[in-house]
């Protein structure tokens, strides 16, 4: 099947390159030149396991091509897919122009049996508005379908390929057929293809998300009770997660959540509600605990130097909203080294993976930049850890408790099991562990 994608951010990119390993032959559409030239070039402008090889095999077979120019594709194209930035405005509605923009300039192009697929994350009814803007441009009845992507950054590739389910919101029968044949190669019994009306497959996206960031806050509002009460969560999270009904997955606390969808998808739906006239409780308070949530282990630091954080030195380890991507955006670590500059702090040295030069580009000379993570500890009185990498899973706390002025690890992720730090005299605090309340 011949398929454009327009828009080359992670769902467009993941979502073209993946189609074009199943056979199809796909053109992916960017206004953005450079980036185009870039990927033509078989460079890849994201960090995502995988991926740049997986482009590379299918640029090199043919099936895979990136263009600026509509005109050349849209034409002989079946399935069209939209994956361009539904960003959050202001009052935290989603921002649509994008969306439209595409709509004008696909319009005049469309040949008479093609359909057009909205991948981004969108409010409830902009298919069926996409498909009257269609109507109007082109003065007949255009096929719309909504099918919403849920994979994750840093597994992307393994989400598109195998998913939980595919989404697909339709208004006539026939236009899921056709997409059921483009994804039956990724499909298992266990794993259906779920056709259904348009509202509910937008309404399923963010319902999705908005689930598991409740998930989230729920599990990090408890976290800093049990730290009050003197329980532990790791322990209670073990406790409620045998019974079926609730389980073990997303129930892991932290510094709150980042990236580039819990946070806007939350704020749109609750904008979403608002629009309704219906004030969205729960979702109001899952936005709330987060933002408080991410400034936990700020408060914890500045505790412990009960207030004067003044021409303090702080190791960070981990800046990536979570770990295997480069993406900072609204990563919990900025708020804490927003917090810490704010607070006179005068050296704060971090280390990441693969996200520095994201950081370094925001943040510039404010910081010192380590490609090793011990060497962060250099003349560091605290270490925060804020981002779970595998490879701060296992540390030499010898080797941490020398090189610190103060022998105290802030962990955001609860990488390390406490009564093994204080045998070796370091401090620990976590989130939500019993040890917490002596510590106070
Ligand atoms: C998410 C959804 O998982 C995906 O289905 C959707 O398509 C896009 O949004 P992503 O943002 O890539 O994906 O990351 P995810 O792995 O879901 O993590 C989101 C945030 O939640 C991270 O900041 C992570 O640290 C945090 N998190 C996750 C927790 O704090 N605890 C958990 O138990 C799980």
């Amino acid at each position: 099947m011949k398929i454009a994608v327009i828009g080359t951010g992670y769902v467009g990119l993941v979502t073209g390159t993946c189609f074009s390993e199943s056979g199809n032959y796909v053109t992916c559409i960017d206004i953005d030149e450079t980036k185009v030239r870039r990927l033509q070039a078989g460079e890849v402008p994201i960090y995502e396991p995988g991926l740049e090889e997986m482009v590379k095999r299918n640029t090199k077979a043919g099936r895979l091509t990136f263009t600026t120019s509509y005109a050349d594709v849209i034409p002989d194209s079946k399935c069209i897919f939209i994956a361009v930035g539904t960003p959050m405005t202001a009052d935290g509605s989603a921002n649509l122009d994008s969306i439209w923009k595409v709509a004008e300039s696909l319009a005049p192009l469309l040949a008479e049996d093609a359909v057009v697929i909205i991948k981004s994350t969108v409010p409830v009814g902009t298919n069926r508005k996409l498909a009257e803007m269609l109507k109007s441009l082109t003065g007949r009845e255009v096929d719309v379908a909504s099918n919403p992507e849920f994979l994750k950054e840093g597994a992307a590739i393994d989400d598109f390929s195998k998913p939980d389910r595919v989404v697909v919101g339709v208004s006539r029968p026939e236009v899921s057929d056709v997409l059921h044949e483009l994804y039956k190669p990724f499909l298992r019994t266990e794993h259906p293809f779920l056709s259904m009306e348009l509202e509910s497959a937008e309404m399923t996206k963010y319902v999705a998300n908005c689930m598991l960031a409740t998930k989230i806050s729920f599990i990090n509002e408890m976290a800093n009770l049990c730290e009050r009460v003197g329980a532990d969560i790791n322990q209670v999270r073990r406790g409620i997660g045998h019974d079926q009904r609730i389980g073990f997955s997303f129930l892991f606390p932290g510094v709150g959540y980042g990236g580039s969808c819990f946070p806007k998808d939350v704020s749109a739906l609750i904008s979403v509600a608002h629009d309704r006239e219906m004030e969205p409780s729960i979702l109001n308070a899952v936005d709330q605990v987060n933002t408080a949530q991410k400034r936990v282990l700020f408060d914890k630091i500045n505790r412990y130097f009960e207030g004067d954080l003044a021409g303090k030195t702080v190791a960070i380890w981990g800046l990536a909203f979570k770990p295997k991507t480069d993406d900072i955006r609204e990563a919990p670590a900025l708020v804490l080294i927003d917090l810490l500059l704010e607070a006179g702090v005068s050296n704060i040295k971090v280390h990441d993976p693969v996200a520095m030069e994201n950081v370094k580009a925001e943040y510039g000379d404010k910081l010192s930049y380590f490609d090793h993570h011990y060497d962060t500890l250099d003349g560091a009185d605290v270490l925060v850890i804020v981002t779970e990498w595998n490879e701060f899973r296992h540390a030499d706390f010898d080797y941490i408790r020398h090189k610190l002025t103060q022998p105290v690890i802030f962990d955001g992720r609860n990488l390390y099991e406490p009564s093994k730090l204080k045998a070796k005299g370091i401090k620990y605090f976590g989130i939500g562990l019993s040890s917490e309340k002596n510590l106070d």
